[in-house]
């Protein structure tokens, strides 16, 4: 098949280069004439492992193109994919859909033949329906066809999470683009996905319904970890405890620092915005963003207390100052509130993550990077590890750190507090 993804961000590109591995035509589409640039020479935009390969691969092969060129991309496929950015507005916790009405008004300006429009950015409710009022303002209704098709790529997992989805989910009432569109995705239901055809909006009801739930989760345990700390319960436990009933399931229970990324934060506030619109309260999601916001602070405190309340001039060490591993992505991490927070109050930080150096820290004089964990963490009073990257699973503190009294706050929980105790190393975690 023939198609088309405008927006070569996380959800475009990963989506395209996959659909592309299928044996599909794709054009991939950005306004950023650099980007494209880049792309054709394999240079990726974002860290994702294994995409490099796969862009390779495909473009080599023919099946895969990018190019600035909007109305040519149009004019070629059957199937268009709007990937555009939808950003919490400044101040608000409402979507800003500019960048999808912006593509809306284009495509409808270059609609010569039947296409179906597949709005896979991360819309609120209603928003296909606007898109669909858009186009139609300058194409008959029988040639086009505005589809909801949202996407649950993680960042880090993003092709295995397109090749193995769990559901597929289509929104649309068009009986054709059904059709068309359960053979687009027929390679990967032979898998074993469910292929799920909804009304439009209850597809994008959906997917913000799925980051707001998986949000919960989090915050549920991360909750509940609080309460672990004050009755020596290793959360752990708990979390195995509960999420071996099917009905509850175990994922996306581990206890840690404030959930970020550039999805659920942003999704649940947009998600409050579309309720409270329709004059509905959620008070479940609102409490969620509530509690997550003020995570941060609980773990800062739990920083002080662990250094007596001496953070003047005290070496601490950020292991991995990503959202989450496997990213490059600083979006929404907590790290960019705990490091200036503990650098303002007089910490020296040293900082390392194995996807580089981050601009987000330059500002302050006593943060600083280092390229090797072991430069960051050999003077290192106290080594926090922020995110769960492998490389941090097998470190020999013992043998690295000079300072022999060094403490370690494992926010991802990552090392066996036994091992620790053994190796004499002054240890805490997250719930135990
Ligand atoms: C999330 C969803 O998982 C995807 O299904 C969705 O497609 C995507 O948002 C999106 O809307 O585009 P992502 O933000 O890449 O994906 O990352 P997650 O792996 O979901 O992690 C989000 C945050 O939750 C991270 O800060 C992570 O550390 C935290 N988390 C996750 C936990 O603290 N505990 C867990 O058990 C799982």
């Amino acid at each position: 098949m023939k198609l088309c993804m405008i927006g070569t961000g996380y959800v475009g590109l990963v989506s395209g280069v996959c659909f592309a591995d299928l044996g599909n035509d794709v054009i991939c589409v950005d306004k950023d004439i650099n980007k494209i640039n880049n792309l054709k020479k394999s240079i990726i935009p974002i860290y994702e492992p294994g995409l490099d390969e796969l862009v390779n691969k495909n473009y080599k092969a023919g099946r895969l193109k990018f190019s600035t060129n909007l109305s040519q991309a149009i004019e070629k496929s059957s199937i268009i994919f709007i990937c555009v950015g939808t950003p919490t507005k400044k101040n608000k916790y409402e979507a800003d859909l500019s960048q999808v009405y912006s593509v809306a008004n284009q495509i409808s300006k270059n609609i010569k033949s039947f296409k179906i429009i597949i709005n896979k950015s991360t819309v609120p409710v209603t928003t296909g329906d606007k898109v669909e009022k858009i186009i139609s303002s300058k194409v008959k209704k029988n040639l086009f066809s505005v589809v909801s098709n949202p996407e649950f790529l993680r960042e880090g997992e993003a092709i295995r999470d397109f090749i193995y989805p769990d559901r597929v989910i289509i929104g649309t009432s068009n009986k054709k683009s059904n059709k068309i569109l359960k053979n687009l995705y027929l390679p990967l239901i032979s898998k074993g996905a469910k292929y799920i055809n909804t009304s439009r909006r209850g597809a994008e009801l959906i997917k913000y319904a799925s980051n707001a739930f998986l949000a919960t989760k989090i915050t549920f345990i991360n909750e509940l970890a609080n309460l672990c700390e004050k009755l020596d319960i290793n959360i752990e436990d708990v979390s195995i405890g509960i999420g071996t009933d099917k009905r509850i399931g175990g994922r996306f229970l581990r206890a840690g620092p404030a959930y970020g990324g550039s999805c659920f934060p942003k999704d649940t506030r947009a998600l409050v915005d579309t309720a409270n619109k329709s004059k509905t309260f959620l008070s479940l999601v609102n409490s969620v963003i509530d509690s997550n916001n003020k995570r941060t602070e609980i773990l800062l405190k739990r920083i002080k207390s662990i250094l007596k309340n001496k953070i003047k001039n005290r070496k601490i060490t950020f292991l991995g100052v990503t959202f989450k591993a496997n990213t490059d992505d600083m979006r929404e991490s907590s790290s960019l509130k705990m490091i200036p927070y503990l650098s303002k109050k007089g910490a020296k930080i040293l900082y390392y993550d194995p996807t580089g150096q981050k601009d987000e820290f330059n500002k302050f004089k006593n943060v600083k990077f280092k390229n090797n964990i072991k430069d960051a963490c050999e003077k290192s009073d106290l080594i926090v590890i922020h995110t769960e990257w492998n490389e941090f699973k097998l470190i020999d503190l013992k043998k690295i750190v000079k300072n022999k009294n060094f403490i370690v706050y494992d926010m991802r929980n990552i090392y066996s507090p036994e091992k620790m105790k053994k190796q004499n190393i002054k240890y805490f975690g997250i719930g135990r």
